[in-house]
């Protein structure tokens, strides 16, 4: 079977690094061409080094291309109350010795898109350096065969009323990539609590194997949002994109368009689906238990390998 190839757009951030690694643990199925981050969660700077720092844990030599600072016409609004102060908190990793590329990230799209016929891209942050790779290389969309992206809500948001935060933070550049005409696939908040992990669920990882070691630490910090709001499960939301591409028949999905709201309190970021004829592909529903067994495999896996 021939492996897709993806480049992943994020900003690290507990779920980002679930999804690498569930990506990573399917490297039969998935080619990371390269990482990406932009500022989301955290500041740029540190979503690249908590990136860096895992890399050097497990010892991977994926190159990390640094892309945009901040969103395109507003300031950036880190949340250190999901992801703590550095992005990523609660495992103590030591600093990486391994730098970023010099390459920016949206120079290395260009490259790689000049060359690749069909490139997946995975966005599981703001949408800051597909909004500008768009607006500087405009040609170069037909090459991307897909976005698979996280974010966007039907029923309500996580960061305001209406929207979620990938969104809301950069809706400007929200609005660039789902007017393009790309073909996308929005993983909304919605699919992502319903594909979300029981609370109890996280203390299989709470061993001394080296990745679920690294997993408990991380789902230990994150879950204590849901531990606060007594919730007995939690969304890993970056994740669910992964689980679409490699097991796409366990979601259920509508056709049609999206339009972006860049304006308002309430609505700022807000993801308005009408079904139909249209470039977008919004993921609905799924069934939790097989969702996140995809994830549970993809651990289990990567203990083996790194044993
Ligand atoms: O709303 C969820 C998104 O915001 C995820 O991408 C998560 O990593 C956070 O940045
Ligand atoms: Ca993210």
């Amino acid at each position: 079977m021939d492996k897709r190839k993806i480049i992943i757009d994020c900003d690290p951030g507990h779920d980002d690094i679930m999804a690498i690694l569930t990506a990573l643990a399917n490297d039969d199925r998935l080619e990371i061409l390269g990482f990406t981050t932009v500022a989301g969660n955290q500041t740029l700077p540190k979503v690249t080094n908590n990136l860096l720092k895992v890399e050097e844990y497990l010892g991977l030599d994926i190159p990390v291309y640094p892309g945009e600072a901040h969103p395109l016409i507003r300031y950036g609004q880190p949340q250190p109350a999901a992801h703590g102060e550095s992005g990523m908190d609660g495992p103590i990793l030591p600093e990486p010795v391994r730098k970023p590329e010099e390459l920016g990230a949206v120079e290395f799209y260009r490259q790689i898109l000049e060359r690749e016929e069909k490139v997946t891209v995975v966005a599981l942050a703001p949408l800051t350096n597909l909004a500008i790779l768009l607006a500087r290389y405009g040609s170069l969309a037909e090459r991307i065969e897909q976005i698979v992206l996280m974010g966007g809500a039907l029923n309500g948001g996580n960061i305001n009323k209406c929207a979620e935060f990938n969104i809301w933070h950069d809706p400007e550049a929200a609005k660039i990539v789902f007017d393009s005409g790309i073909p996308i696939v929005m993983a909304p908040l919605e699919v992502c609590y319903a594909g979300g992990i029981m609370l109890k669920e996280v203390e299989r990882f709470n061993n001394d194997a080296p990745v679920s070691r690294l997993v408990y630490e991380l789902l230990d910090f994150y879950c204590e949002y849901a531990r606060k709001r007594n919730w007995e499960s939690t969304a890993i939301f970056d994740l669910i994109p992964i689980v679409y591409l490699l097991a796409p028949e366990l979601f259920e999905s509508r056709q049609g368009r999206i339009e972006i709201i860049r304006e308002g309190e309430d609505t700022q970021g807000q993801t308005v689906f009408t079904e139909g004829d249209g470039p977008h592909t919004v993921l609905v529903d799924t069934e939790r238990r097989r969702c996140i067994d995809v994830f549970f495999r993809a651990i289990r896996q990567l203990d083996r390998r790194y044993s």
